[in-house]
């Protein structure tokens, strides 16, 4: 990888000032086993454990937010997928029922694939099973990587803006775009968080700062308006925020006010990243018209009493960021830069060769025909 603008870093830090919560995680029961996770509708008041264990149960989880964020919920789906296809339902209907639940993190697909390839090779369930649990290793590892990767090219940012939760809670380990925060606090690096509201659910005001002060991070909530006039003013160093799907070309769905936040970062010359692993690359989206979004009931904007509950509403939970806003994308692999069609297509052959078996990005059995044909490097 002689001319590229993808550049590999490694290192081997280890983390053990940080302290994880297990928001995913299977348990084993008896014959068979149950899903466990934190029950995020209850946070911050409660840190409340509930055990799912069948499909529906994971479909409503994930339908609801109790279980959220990208790559939470991709873990999530492959248990789901092995707990339909143990109650009954063929794989391709397993397949639909679980990874339909949320249409726009593409980790959820990617996590219903992993465990439909593996479930097909002998019609066992607890194959499934067993892609789940590979995939919840695979995630704490790469939230580690990104967390080192994140924390080097962000050495000289001290003051951070972050959108929505990316942190324990929405992945199987520290974080993507907190695990970079949590990385430079463990270093000892200076960071501080600017953390918005995240209207309309708050998972930046409930779980987000939740998650930062059981670390010992300092946090400043701000209301989601707030947020171009912190950058405007100069108190933001840079904005680091996670993403649900990234097309081809870099342009990246997040959490609805992700993109007014790039546009304020472009506009005030602050560096915006975005930090993910593979698994939220859609290599079957070119661009953010190949991305759906998914539109969520209008109760949740109401959600004040007095308001009139039958006022319309436009209620998106993504918007999409195109890639001419987004500084780097902080990947497991290295920061992906500008132009982002070749970084990425960099990445993917990359990572295609290294993980020949499970790459979520270059194997696509249910989407049979994928566009992405592994590119070498010149
Ligand atoms: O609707 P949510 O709470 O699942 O939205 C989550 C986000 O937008 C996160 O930024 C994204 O999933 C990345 S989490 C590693």
């Amino acid at each position: 990888m002689t001319d590229s603008v993808f550049t590999a870093v490694q290192s081997d830090h280890s983390y053990r000032s940080i302290t994880t919560m297990r928001s995913v995680q299977w348990v084993e029961r008896g014959v068979g086993g149950v899903l466990r996770i934190i029950d995020q509708r209850r946070l911050p008041q409660t840190l409340q454990y509930c055990e799912l264990e069948d499909a529906d149960a994971v479909v409503d989880a994930i339908r609801a937010l109790a279980i959220r964020g990208a790559n939470s919920i991709g873990a999530a789906g492959a248990f789901g997928f092995a707990f339909a296809v143990r109650d009954g339902l063929s794989a391709n209907q397993a397949s639909d029922m679980v990874a339909q639940a949320r249409p726009t993190a593409v980790t959820l697909r990617h996590g219903v694939q992993r465990a439909f390839r593996r479930y097909v090779e002998h019609a066992d369930w607890r194959d499934a099973v067993r892609a789940g649990q590979d995939i919840i290793r695979a995630d704490v590892e790469e939230c580690r990587l990104i967390g080192e990767i994140g924390a080097r090219e962000l050495a000289n940012a001290t003051t951070i803006l972050t959108h929505c939760n990316t942190g324990i809670l929405a992945t199987a380990g520290i974080g993507t775009a907190l695990g970079v925060v949590y990385t430079k606090h463990a270093q000892g690096q200076p960071v501080r968080v600017y953390a918005t509201e995240t209207r309309p659910l708050r998972q930046g005001l409930r779980l987000t700062t939740w998650e930062l002060e059981r670390q010992g991070v300092s946090v400043t909530a701000l209301v989601d308006g707030a947020a171009p006039a912190a950058l405007h003013r100069g108190l933001i160093d840079a904005v680091v925020v996670g993403a649900d799907r990234i097309a081809l070309n870099g342009d990246t769905a997040n959490k609805i006010g992700t993109y007014g936040l790039a546009v304020a970062a472009h506009s005030n010359h602050v560096p915006f990243y975005v930090a993910a692993p593979l698994s939220a690359i859609d290599a079957t989206a070119q661009n953010e018209h190949d991305i759906p979004i998914e539109s969520r009931a209008g109760a949740e904007v109401l959600d004040v009493p007095g308001v009139n509950q039958q006022l319309k509403t436009w209620n998106p939970a993504f918007d999409v960021t195109p890639s001419g806003l987004i500084s780097g994308i902080i990947t497991p692999h290295g920061v992906l830069r500008p132009p982002f069609e070749r970084s990425i297509a960099d990445v993917i052959s990359l990572a295609g060769d290294a993980d020949a078996q499970e790459s979520q990005v270059s194997r696509d059995p249910v989407k049979a025909g994928s566009r992405f044909v592994p590119r070498k490097a010149e």
